[in-house]
């Protein structure tokens, strides 16, 4: 049998992705290669979000020359948000011509077809979709996990934030039909999923390309009635599109998890606007006071941008104040990135590196007491955690999730991953919780 691995770079929806590559490859015939030494094919699912994440993925295919020399045979496939770009395919074709198979995000479906034109000819392949506005519901997809998986509800993205790739690799915004995602979830419990994450760029904005009105918010309702789905998170929610609906069904709905990942990407109204994110710090934070108003235990996260063209020192202290105002339990943060066919690539006032990683540090201080502050609320309370693996660090550990999203550590034997158990919590840290199995 031949092997394949895919290694991915990015969100949740390329691992997603990866998922559906290694369904595709598993039906005509593959199996998963242990390391990349024992591999007939190896994929490379690229992100282009940041030139951090595109230079990981070039330093990767690089190192693969040798391996290849080596191994002839090898077939060295590229996809994913990167290959949308066709600055970056030429830069392929040129310097890395070991690279035998590229394709894009809209045509993953085509993966066996390109195989084996390339197994024909010996000739590189390149077969990108610049829009798709189908919805592929044939494939299938590999999940990592049977107890927790992800389900797309859309694809693409329309909202054109200034600084973003997303747009131009991923196309338009378009919805999947809820009866197939139902159906899709539905099957999912019937196999003993626990948890479903619904992705999307913008999940807020679900259903505005249906021809019926059915909003995020009905979807989650209609998915909280599928028996065996126990827990209901999403991805990724825009503050300009949330709905009443959607935040009273955090009063409501007992599957919907305690966790809101909403970005907010600044706090100051110039840079947001600059930014054409359309909701000013004063919504944001008016979103946050209903929210928690309906559901006082939530986490809420977010996504930060620091180092936007035009930020000031002041922008950068409205940010820090929003981060006090709101207290977020934890934040990812990135330095802006200049991604070139973005407006944001073309505006003046770009931010000097030293500046961008000052303001990440005293952003990182700012932030970092909330996680513990909000950690040590859970100290002797008994919380329902999702088993998902054996601890990297010590085999007698078994590492889950509460509702709100927390890593919690505690000795238990592995026959419990994929159950939800009682734990008490004994340890709170920035980051993670530690814990005793409640028998
Ligand atoms: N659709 C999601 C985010 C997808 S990208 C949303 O709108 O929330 C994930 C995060 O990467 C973004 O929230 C943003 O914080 C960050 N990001 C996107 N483009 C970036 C860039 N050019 N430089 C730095 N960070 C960026
Ligand atoms: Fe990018 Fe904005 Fe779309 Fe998110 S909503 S993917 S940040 S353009
Ligand atoms: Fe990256 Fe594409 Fe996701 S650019 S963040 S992998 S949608």
């Amino acid at each position: 049998m031949k092997k394949y691995l895919i290694k991915t770079f990015g969100c949740q929806m390329n691992e997603h992705d990866s998922e559906k590559i290694s369904w595709i490859l598993e039906s005509i015939g593959y199996e998963q290669a242990e390391s990349q030494e024992e591999a007939d094919i190896i994929i490379f699912n690229t992100c282009a979000v940041r030139k951090s994440a595109e230079d990981r993925v070039l330093g990767q295919i690089g190192e693969l020359k040798a391996l290849k020399r080596e191994k002839p045979d090898l077939i060295l496939s590229i996809c994913g948000c990167m290959m949308q770009r066709e600055d970056i395919v030429e830069y392929i074709t040129s310097k890395h011509k070991h690279v035998d198979i590229i394709f894009g995000t809209n045509n993953i479906h085509k993966l066996p077809q390109l195989i084996n034109r390339y197994e024909k000819t010996g000739q590189t392949v390149v077969d990108i979709v610049e829009e798709n506005r189908e919805i592929d519901e044939s494939i299938e997809a590999n999940r990592k996990y049977s107890f927790k998986s992800f389900v797309n509800i859309m694809y693409g993205c329309d909202n054109f934030c200034t600084y973003c790739i997303v747009p131009y690799t991923r196309g338009r915004e378009r919805s999947r039909e809820p009866e197939n995602i139902i159906a899709e979830i539905e099957k999912l419990a019937s196999t003993g999923c626990k948890e479903v994450t619904l992705l999307g760029q913008n999940v807020n904005s679900y259903g505005k390309t249906l021809d019926r009105d059915y909003s995020f918010a009905n979807l989650i309702e209609d998915i909280h009635k599928i028996d065996g789905i126990k827990r209901i998170r999403f991805m990724t929610s825009h503050p300009k599109d949330i709905s009443d609906d959607l935040i009273k069904l955090y009063g409501k709905l007992d599957k919907l998890c305690d966790h809101l990942h909403l970005p907010v990407q600044s706090g100051s109204n110039k840079i947001l606007k600059a930014m054409n994110r359309k909701y000013t710090r004063e919504d944001y934070l008016k979103i946050i006071d209903r929210v928690r108003a309906v559901n006082p235990d939530i986490s809420i996260t977010t996504d930060i941008i620091v180092g936007f063209p035009g930020e000031t020192e002041e922008d950068f202290e409205d940010t820090l104040d929003l981060v006090r105002k709101v207290g977020f339990d934890s934040a990812f943060t990135f330095l802006y990135s200049v991604r070139e066919g973005t407006p944001a690539a073309k505006m003046e006032d770009q931010i000097d590196m030293e500046v961008k990683n000052d303001r990440f540090q005293r952003l990182m201080e700012v932030l970092h007491p909330f996680g513990l502050e909000f950690n040590k609320k859970y100290l002797g309370k008994e919380v329902e955690i999702l088993v998902e693996e054996v601890s990297k660090n010590n085999e007698k550990v078994l590492t889950g999730r509460t509702t709100s999203g927390k890593l919690v550590h505690f000795e238990g034997d592995k026959s419990l991953i994929g159950e939800l158990v009682d734990v008490k919590i004994t340890k709170a840290k920035t980051f993670t919780l530690e814990g005793e199995l409640v028998k």
